[in-house]
């Protein structure tokens, strides 16, 4: 097989912003408050004057926690996606405003409505990140507990999708009057319902407004397995990726491509974004200096304790970060993934991994927070020079692994600014980045066909 090289490939970027999680270090100065409208207004402006294609909100409906305690490093909370992008919109005006929503316990006319208005009143640029969520803890919230086992969770995603779908194109083209003459606003017979009856989905419903100037909102999918994969083939527009390093990620998009075939979609339809984190300096060495920063930043003494209390299965909050790994044995019982905070590759086989760990840190004399910094998978952190990364990043979308990157911030807004106003110019300068926003839709900002 040659590998693809396509010399004017372009590098699309968006930002991830977590708002919850390990990688924000939410203890510096140099942040802005995060739950601040005036935080997310001026993000949402620094990227649109680093003509980024989105800016991109993950959806977390609990505060993660364990063993009862909420996360050390995790801001307590953060606002509904969709009305912060609301907000968001009225003060940006070219930049995609992405709103990941889960399918388990929305309802398909209702997300479809509320997606539907964000893409109109932001004149075309809304995005709907399809995720199943994959905990029976968030399901607490709607009296569902672990509704549907994860592939009956593809299934009802599959048919939401198909539903939302549906209710966006109900309305024909020239449905809305275009004079005061016209004896009704959306014509009579133009409107049409959407029904559907299977056991997972059941509406009989009525769109209730018009298609966005980009026809209907842009339709990303995060999550990895079978079902996931197959459920961007049939409908994404954009994937988020966890394949990041570069060999994971030709090998995904070889898989995915084929999956898009077998469904009658050309290669080209579909854009893959993996997540990113970016550790700028302005030497390699500064680089790598800020990189082992961040890391202890992100890893505190609590934070490792609750990383060890989710395989020892009970509670260690008497033992000291600073000192030895704990000599009791764990309790019996499964991982709990269910507070979406292990590592999925680290979900099985605890008693050897414990072993392990022992192990390395009798023979290196490392604390448990050494230990933890040590064994936690640093992901999809790109360490270098703005001129290294923009290498690297043209080197990805030139061959066709990639066609961007989601970037999740470390620093609010420095991380970011560092991003526009260094890496950003390095890349316009290899031909990889445009120089002006062409259009001014997210579908034209991604280079997407329009969808009949
Ligand atoms: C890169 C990435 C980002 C995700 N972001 C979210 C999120 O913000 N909220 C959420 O509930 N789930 C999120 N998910 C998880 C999804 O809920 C996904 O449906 C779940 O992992 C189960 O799918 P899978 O088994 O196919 O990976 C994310 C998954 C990936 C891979």
């Amino acid at each position: 097989m040659t590998t693809p090289y396509d010399p004017n490939a372009q590098v699309h970027l968006g930002v991830f912003y977590t708002g919850v999680g390990p990688q924000l270090i939410w203890t510096s100065t140099g942040n802005k408050p995060h739950v601040a409208i005036e935080t997310f207004t001026e993000v949402a402006q620094l990227l649109e004057r680093g003509l980024f294609d989105a800016f991109f909100l993950g959806e977390g409906l609990r505060v993660r926690e364990n063993q009862g305690r909420i996360y050390d490093l995790d801001v307590a909370g953060r606002p509904d996606a969709i009305t912060q992008l609301s907000a968001l919109a009225a003060v940006t005006e070219r930049i995609g405003l992405v709103a990941t929503q889960n399918t388990t316990y929305n309802y398909p006319a209702d997300l479809a409505r509320r997606l539907a208005s964000l893409d109109l009143l932001s004149d075309g640029r809304a995005g709907w990140n399809v995720v199943t969520t994959d905990n029976a803890w968030t399901g607490a919230n709607f009296r569902h507990g672990g509704w549907l086992p994860h592939e009956r969770r593809y299934e009802r995603a599959t048919e939401f999708v198909e539903t939302a779908k549906a209710l966006w194109s109900s309305w024909e083209p020239d449905a809305v009057a275009d004079s005061a003459e016209a004896k009704s606003w959306a014509r009579p017979g133009a409107v049409h319902d959407v029904q559907k009856d299977s056991d997972l989905v059941r509406l009989h419903a009525r769109a209730t407004v018009p298609a966005s100037r980009q026809g209907r909102p842009v339709l990303f999918q995060a999550g990895d397995s079978d079902g996931g994969r197959e459920l961007a083939a049939r409908h994404a527009d954009v994937v988020f990726s966890a394949n990041t390093d570069y060999d994971k990620a030709v090998v995904y998009a070889a898989d995915l491509r084929a999956r898009l075939t077998r469904h009658g979609r050309s290669p080209d339809s579909l854009r893959i974004l993996p997540g990113a984190s970016v550790i700028l300096g302005d030497t390699p060495e500064e680089a790598v200096e800020r990189a082992r920063w961040v890391r202890e930043e992100q890893i505190s003494g609590p934070r490792a304790i609750a990383f060890l209390e989710q395989y020892w299965n009970t509670d260690l909050s008497a033992y000291d970060p600073n000192g030895p790994l704990p000599g009791i044995e764990p309790s019996e019982g499964e991982l709990d993934p269910s507070r979406g905070t292990i590592p999925i590759e680290r979900r099985t086989g605890k008693h050897a991994l414990i072993a392990e760990w022992r192990a390395l840190s009798e023979a290196e004399n490392l604390s448990i927070l050494q230990l933890v910094r040590r064994v936690t998978p640093e992901h999809r952190t790109f360490v270098g020079t703005p001129s290294q990364i923009a290498d690297e990043w043209t080197h990805y979308v030139r061959t066709r692994a990639v066609d961007g990157f989601n970037i999740t911030p470390h620093l609010v807004p420095s991380s970011l600014e560092d991003v526009v106003d260094k890496l950003v110019p390095e890349l316009q300068e290899r031909g990889a980045y445009r120089t002006a926003y062409e259009g001014t839709t997210l579908r034209e900002h991604l280079a997407l066909p329009t969808p009949a």
